[in-house]
């Protein structure tokens, strides 16, 4: 007896706006998972790659966010996605549109507000991968805005970009969260350049210390969610790394760097800041009450405890 031959369900129709690295990568992945895929971008030719295999080539904006049932933008800033979807702000309303591209808050927020007004069904996403590695395990992603539009098309975006994880109806909070985890990245490279340096006024190479490095580093990291505890608990009792002992090895690092000539400008702001704490009285406190000696402008943090005044609480 013959069996009805097995068939997978059609794939989402997905319009890729914005072909640069990134988006070429994402659009080859949809082509590549057999999504109906149509293609947009200012340069056209940076698009023939992708119709060779199988994409469609949109000539307009338009024509490319009324082919997708959802709408992928990936281009280089706000300002750029801005003037990209106004040339088809016609044909947004109730259209499914994901926006990838990189920004802060504000200008994100904006944008999303402005699709809003044109009738698009919009999440604001922050893409943690490049193009080598978009869809496989190491990529995720972080959302925000439409949860709908998240739920609607998870399966979709988790396949060809990277894990995603839903943050807030706001559609900034993306941007927000992009912001604090990258500011971890830079920070750690603050280190790491600082560290390089010093290790080579005495020959050692980058290659060697960087060995060394890594492997404390992945300790030091895994300390962070303690940290985070203390933070959001407002209790900075502690019997492992009181602000006192690091104060002491920063001052220490900051000696040795400036008897070598390497100078201070990456690590000095740290320094003071756990200066600052150890002259308010806090130095058998933990680590982590150095987020307290950040100034916040008057907005106050998530954290589960009463903003400390000036100086200390
Ligand atoms: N690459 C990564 O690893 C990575 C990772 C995470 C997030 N992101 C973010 O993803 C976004 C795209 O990154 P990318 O690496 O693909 O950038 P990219 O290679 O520099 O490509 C930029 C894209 O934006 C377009 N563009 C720039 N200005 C424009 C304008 N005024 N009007 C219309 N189109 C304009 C370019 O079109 P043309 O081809 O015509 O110049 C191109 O399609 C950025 O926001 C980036 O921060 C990238």
């Amino acid at each position: 007896m013959n069996s009805a031959p097995e068939s997978t369900p059609p794939r989402t129709p997905v319009s890729v706006i914005g072909l640069g690295n990134l988006g070429r990568a994402l659009a080859a992945a949809l082509v590549e998972r057999g999504h109906p895929t149509t293609v947009w971008n200012r340069t056209a030719g940076r698009a023939d790659d992708l119709v060779a295999r199988g994409a469609r080539r949109a000539d307009t904006v338009g024509e490319a966010l009324e082919a997708g049932e959802l709408v992928i933008v990936c281009l280089l800033d706000q300002d750029a996605a801005r003037a990209v979807l106004a040339q088809g702000a016609g044909a947004l309303a109730g259209r499914a549109v994901v926006n990838i591209t990189s920004g802060t808050p504000e200008p994100v927020r904006e944008l999303a507000d402005w699709a809003a007004g044109h009738g698009a069904d919009y999440l604001a996403g922050a893409v943690y991968a490049v193009p080598q590695t978009i869809g496989t395990p190491e990529a995720f992603v972080l959302y925000s805005g439409s949860r709908a539009v998240f739920e609607a098309h998870r399966d979709t975006l988790d396949a060809v970009l990277g894990g995603g994880t839903f943050t807030g109806a706001d559609p900034a909070l993306a941007s927000v969260h992009d912001m604090a985890v990258l500011s971890g990245m830079y920070g750690m490279f603050a280190g790491f350049f600082h560290g390089v340096a010093l290790a080579g006024t005495e020959g050692i190479s980058a290659a060697d210390i960087t060995r060394h490095m890594t492997r404390w580093l992945t300790e030091a990291a895994a300390a962070l969610p303690g940290f985070a505890a203390e933070i959001d608990a407002g209790d900075y009792t502690t019997e492992t790394s009181t602000l006192d002992i690091n104060a002491w090895g920063l001052g220490a690092i900051l000696t040795a760097s400036r008897a070598r000539g390497i100078g201070d400008a990456l690590l000095a702001p740290l320094q003071e800041l756990f200066r600052r704490e150890v002259d308010a009285g806090h130095g058998a406190a933990s680590l982590a009450r150095t987020v307290e000696s950040l100034p916040s402008h008057g907005r106050a943090p998530a954290w589960g405890h009463p903003r400390p005044k000036a100086g200390g609480r």
